[in-house]
């Protein structure tokens, strides 16, 4: 076990239309994994490593529902048991089986429990719950545009991003309010979560809320109050109001900004931006993917990336970094996330 992460805990694997009947290979916390289909549709999570040569079982065929690696034809079943050897005398040697991960389907994703299999319990999925909008398990309620991105950076770097918002006013000028009266954040911790909250008063509506139709012709109070929880869940709850009128009377476009560690180095960033207004609108839906491609995939992971090069293999905070106001959720969810790695050490005995 490494301990840049956190086992014990339901990470997003991918978006269920990514997971086929073609096997796709995805690595999470430095391990290889396999997704398919059952012919049933339910899915499956192998490593994704074959026990006899450790080729990437990945490259292999599905029959029905097993798998068969391209190699020398061993075959597994979607427990990891192997049902086939194909040579000598067909004996199938103790060691020819491979881990199945526990997976689920749930808010409209597929989550992998990375921790030891007899711990997973679906019950214990996070919520992703956003204030002002409808359950994300109702999918007729919302129109969602998402995707991937792999980043070469590590996690917490990412959450440091997402948790520090400042960032929009200067990289993002399509997500910007320009010209607020007045900015003010907070951040606030219950339990495990933290919540890190701006807000800006009497400004001008930024790019996504007006692509949603909201005019812009007279200044809103915009918020984009963005939730975490460990380990590195984040939802965001942006939205717009004419000057002093409660949340409910304005417009939201929230999104989702999912992370799951690929290794030390790289993260998948799943993201998706939601909506309630114009759902049924395709030409609406197009204009918020390339908005939103172009602030996380052509200005956000640039910077990321460059911010990981300059840092090589050191952790930012034995830096020493200047630390900004808006730096305080981000230090503090790296706090909640230490305790839950070192309550896992000193579990499994590793002290
Ligand atoms: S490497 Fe898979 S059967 Fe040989
Ligand atoms: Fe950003």
């Amino acid at each position: 076990m490494s301990e840049a992460f956190l086992y014990k805990a339901w990470y997003v694997a991918a978006w269920p239309s990514e997971v086929t009947r073609t096997p796709l290979r995805r690595v999470f916390l430095e391990q290889p994994v396999m997704l398919y289909r059952r012919e049933d549709g339910r899915p499956v999570a192998l490593a994704d490593s074959c026990p006899h040569r450790f080729v990437p079982l990945s490259r292999g065929s599905l029959v029905g529902d097993e798998i068969v690696c391209c190699y020398h034809g061993l075959r597994f079943n979607p427990d990891g048991a192997c049902t086939l050897n194909p040579h000598g005398d067909g004996t199938i040697p103790a060691v020819a089986k491979v881990r199945a991960y526990p997976l689920a389907e749930s808010q409209g994703l597929i989550w992998i429990w990375m921790g030891a299999a007899a711990d997973a319990d679906p019950r214990t999925i996070p919520v992703l719950s956003i204030p002002h909008f409808p359950a994300l398990d109702d999918a007729d309620a919302y129109a969602a545009v998402g995707g991937r991105l792999s980043i070469a950076a590590n996690y917490e770097l990412i959450t440091d991003n997402l948790l520090d918002l400042s960032h929009v006013q200067f990289l993002h000028p399509g997500l910007r309010v320009a010209n607020p009266r007045v900015t003010r954040h907070e951040m606030k911790q219950e339990g495990n979560a933290i919540t890190s909250y701006f807000w800006r008063d009497e400004g001008q509506v930024n790019g996504l809320l007006k692509l949603m139709g909201w005019p812009a012709d007279r200044p809103v109070d915009s918020r984009a109050h963005m939730h975490w929880q460990p380990p590195a869940l984040m939802t965001l709850d942006v939205g717009v109001t004419d000057v002093g009128r409660p949340v409910a009377e304005g417009m939201s476009a929230p999104s989702l900004h999912l992370l799951t560690p690929e290794s030390r180095e790289r993260t998948h960033y799943f993201f998706a931006f939601l909506r309630t207004v114009g759902k049924d609108d395709a030409a609406l839906t197009e204009k918020v993917r390339v908005l939103g491609l172009q602030a996380f995939e052509q200005e956000d992971k640039p910077v990321i990336e460059a911010q990981q090069m300059n840092l090589g293999e050191a952790e930012i905070m034995s830096l020493g970094p200047a630390l900004l106001a808006p730096d305080a959720a981000g230090v503090r969810a790296r706090r909640v996330l230490r305790g839950l790695i070192e309550a896992q050490r000193v579990e499994a005995g590793s002290v």
